[in-house]
This record gives C-alpha cells, structure tokens and sequence, in this order.
C-alpha cells in the first residue's frame, strides 16, 4: 500500500497541464470563473473565445451531469482576460476532492489571481426566496472531506492554510457595489457544503440552519479551499434554485433547479459580467 503522505503528483501533472494549455492560447487569464448548473451562460459573453473540451485536458475530470457543457473557455469579457469553467466535476459523481479540484491547481499555475466562483442551492434561510442571488459570506464544509488532506502540496501553499477570509472581504465589497448600481438585491450568507448527491432530509436542513448555514449545495467548498491554498482569491455567488427540503412541502427536483437558474440567466450574467469589470480594475 502506498503510504498515505507520499509526496503526490499534483505539482507536475497540473505544471504539464497548464504548460500545454498556455500553449493553445495567447492571452494570460488573471480571473478563472467557475459556472454551477444552468449558470454558464456567462461564457456566451466573451469576446475571441477559444474552446477547450475537458476531455482533451490531461488530468481534468469530466462531469456527466446535464446541464454542464464540460469545457474550458479562454477570452476577454470587458477588457479582462479570463478563463471560464463551463461546468465542473462534482465530488457526489465520485470523483476525488483532489480530482475535482485539479482545475483550480491548473489555473494558479496560470497565473490567475482570482477565482469567481457560483453554483445552485437550496434556501434555508426563509427571509430569502428561489432566484434570488446571494454573495456566498462564508462556508461550512459538512461534506466530511478536504482536498488538502494527504500530503501537502508546497508548491501551492501551506500545510495549515489560514481560512479566515475564504470569500475575500474586498470582492464581497465589490459585488454589493455591483448589485446597488444594478439595482439587483443580492442577499448575503453562509453556504452549507454537502457531499450529496441526495437531497437533503428536512432534519438535515433544520441542523444546516442552526449551525447558521443560508443555503444548501454540493459544489464550491473544494475548488474554494484549494483557491484559498494556492492564495487565489475568491468571489462566490449562488443562486438561489429552490426551497431547502421540509420548508416548502413540495418535493425537490434537478428539473426545478434548472429552470430557476435558467428564469435568473439575464440577472445572474449581468451581475457576473459587472464583477469582473470591476475586479479587471483592481489589478
Ligand atoms: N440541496 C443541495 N444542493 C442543491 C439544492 C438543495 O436543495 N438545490 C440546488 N443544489
């Protein structure tokens, strides 16, 4: 049996990897954006786009959920260069942690600076309702794992990464700076990490919410905590699909979740694609 602190492979296979995709591009992303169900319309936006399917990146997973296009889109959206996940791998189709966030390794190695991250969830906080967006504040990490545990990459970061501003502070700033001149209302909690792929029980939701959890899913916690290594900082959105189980009587479904995030797609995109005018600004 392999001893369990091995040095891993991360460093070279994501140094390979990011060698090979600076080669088929000509610009130098300093925002990777990764889009959650229904929400990758973003990447219609770009201008002088350049596709790359996940299946020809060595070492990127492939998810097979629907709604995800699977591929890697490189382009400038307002000036900015940046690089846009069109879907992404989740931890419940039984990829690793280390595995599902292989592509943020990539991207630091790139040269990104920062990491835009959104997804769908569930409601637990009742003040809010399904579409509304919400700056994700902070996270709880109820998925019983980490993509840093094993051996620490030092490459990355250290053993004991500091977690103390996960959705860095300033970008939170900027995306209610956003959200007033839009005149969108953006909410602003705590993002439950689950590992799923079942839906909660209405028991479950009640202790996500008195452990002051807003919303519920199963994406971000990994790529943030691997960003937060790697010294990537983070902007997190979610957008609100559907009431959490037990709080609307009402059965929930993948089907639901796609069609609110699709009745959000114009807001959503617009509030994005302002957030990276504005982060464009600060570097
Ligand atoms: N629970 C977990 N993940 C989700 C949900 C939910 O209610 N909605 C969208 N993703």
């Amino acid at each position: 049996m392999t001893h369990p602190t091995k040095k891993s492979d991360i460093y070279s296979r994501a140094k390979t990897t990011a060698d090979q995709l600076r080669a088929a591009i000509d610009t130098t992303p300093s925002i990777a954006m990764i889009l959650g169900s229904g929400l990758g319309a973003v990447a219609d936006e770009l201008s002088n786009p350049t596709f790359i399917d996940y299946k020809d990146i060595p070492g990127f997973p492939v998810s097979a959920v629907e709604g995800h296009a699977g591929r890697l889109v490189f382009g400038e959206l307002d000036g900015v260069n940046v690089v846009v996940m069109q879907g992404r791998a989740h931890y419940y189709e039984g990829w690793s942690m280390r595995e599902v966030t292989f592509p943020v390794r990539v991207f630091s190695l790139l040269g990104v600076e920062y990491l835009v991250v959104t997804n769908s969830a569930g409601c637990v906080n009742e003040t809010y309702t399904p579409g509304d967006l919400m700056i994700i504040s902070d996270h709880l990490n109820l998925t019983g794992d980490n993509p840093l545990r094993g051996h620490n990459e030092d490459e990355f970061g250290p053993r004991f990464p500091d977690m103390s501003d996960p959705y860095d502070s300033q970008l939170r700033e900027l995306i209610r700076t956003v959200g007033s001149e839009l005149g969108v209302d953006l909410k602003e909690g705590i993002y439950a990490g689950v590992a799923g792929p079942s839906y909660e029980t209405p028991a479950e939701v009640q202790m996500v919410a008195r452990v002051g959890g807003d919303a519920v899913g199963m994406s971000t916690v990994p790529e943030v905590l691997v960003a937060n290594h790697c010294g990537i900082r983070v902007a997190g959105i979610s957008c609100i699909t559907n009431m959490a189980a037990g709080l609307s009587g009402q059965k929930l479904s993948h089907d639901e979740v796609k069609e609110t995030a699709d009745r959000v797609r114009e807001t959503f995109v617009t509030v994005v694609r302002n957030l990276v005018a504005q982060i464009g600004e600060l570097s």
